[in-house]
């Protein structure tokens, strides 16, 4: 078992709530363990790249006041750069990871831990390999489809935006008279769309995973007008696609695609379908941001402190995970294998179903 003196820790991937209650966590735990040091690596792998590397030591000092409490990351984070294909000036990639690799060696450390979604979790991983780097993962992602953990950072505060979200809707929807139309992120998985749209009363939600017809979507709006209702909520997850198949995307800076825009075309075929009017509200970032909540905090803390055990353990080459109201460490590789969805016979669709809500079935 490798004597442990010094820890690495860098947030990798899209930002959320969380972030820092979980550097928290490894350093009160760190600093528990006979004083191993803790060091934070700026901005993903992106601060091993840099010359002279952009890393510096976190103390528990730093750690008294609001950071817990705080959205964001202090290390910052990026979810562009992957190093094995790095984005060059010129529109090429090359690989770069050697130069991350001789970066984490520079800074003398005994462990790697790395705070990411599955993309993030990948390239560590392929990192810690190639470079011989004892490393362990914590999820974080607010889409919530890591497999093998019951809960990633940043999802319960980014669900709870969102019902929020569904909440301040309800009274100028009723006021006005009219059906909102309220896009949530996600990625690929409609988690934040489906547990929303059930806390926060939506009475249509069409997420990723369950094909939808825009006649049912109508014929619920139709259906609550008759029953006297003079508004709809609807919530669509971000990559719900058209009736013909295609997603809605943005193009962004460097030629990267996110998805964004499919609630403007919901509302419009909506409007055209019943007459009814539509309003559109695209959630977007405020879901990553926020104060995170307890929920957030609690897991955040529990992985940040199992995290160090693990590695004063000598157990590596493993994620943390919550599964059965308890913390368990999984392989990586079994993790982030795992995509997990909606299961559209799981519960959370079952609830839906039970509570009436329409779910769009073509
Ligand atoms: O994976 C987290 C996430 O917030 C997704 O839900 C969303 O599609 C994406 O990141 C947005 O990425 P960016 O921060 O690059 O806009």
């Amino acid at each position: 078992m490798p004597r442990i003196g010094k820890i690495g820790i860098l947030t990798s991937g899209g930002d959320c709530a969380g972030l820092n209650a979980v550097l928290r966590a490894v350093v009160l735990r760190a600093a528990q363990a006979g004083g191993v040091e803790v060091v934070g690596i700026s901005q993903g792998t992106a601060g091993l790249l840099a010359r002279p590397v952009e890393a510096a030591p976190l103390d528990p000092t730093m750690f008294t006041g609001t950071l817990l409490r705080s959205g964001g990351t202090i290390l910052g984070t990026t979810n562009r750069g992957d190093p094995f294909a790095y984005p060059m000036a010129g529109g090429q990639r090359i690989d770069r990871s050697q130069e991350v690799i001789e970066g984490y060696r520079s800074l003398g450390l005994d462990a790697l831990i790395g705070v990411g979604g599955d993309g993030s979790l990948a390239i560590l991983r392929r990192l810690a390999q190639q470079g011989g780097m004892n490393f362990v993962g914590i999820p974080k992602t607010i889409d919530n489809d890591l497999g093998h953990t019951e809960v990633s950072i940043g999802y319960a505060t980014a669900l709870g935006v969102a019902t929020d979200g569904l909440d301040h809707l309800q009274a100028t929807a009723a006021s006005h008279s009219r059906v909102m139309v309220m896009e949530v992120m996600g990625r690929d998985a409609g988690h934040i769309a489906l547990n929303a749209g059930i806390a926060g009363g939506a009475d249509v939600i069409l997420i990723p995973e369950i094909p939808y017809a825009i006649d049912r979507v109508a014929a619920k709006i139709e259906d609550l007008k008759s029953e006297g209702r003079n508004f709809a909520l609807v919530i669509v997850a971000e990559a719900v696609k058209t009736e013909a198949g295609e997603a809605v995307t943005q193009s962004q800076a460097g030629g990267a695609m996110t998805y964004g825009g499919i609630g403007y075309f919901i509302a419009k075929r909506i409007s055209e379908a019943t007459g009814a009017e539509t309003r559109v509200t695209v959630l977007g970032h405020l879901q990553r941001g926020g104060t995170p909540t307890a929920r957030d905090r609690l897991m955040a803390s529990i992985f940040g402190v199992h995290a160090v055990e693990l590695i004063l353990r000598g157990a590596f080459d493993r994620m943390v995970a919550w599964s059965g109201r308890n913390v368990i460490d999984v392989p990586l590789a079994d993790a982030i294998a795992e995509f997990r969805a909606v299961d559209p016979a799981g519960p959370m669709v079952r609830t839906a179903r039970g509570l009436g809500i329409c779910l769009g079935d073509a």
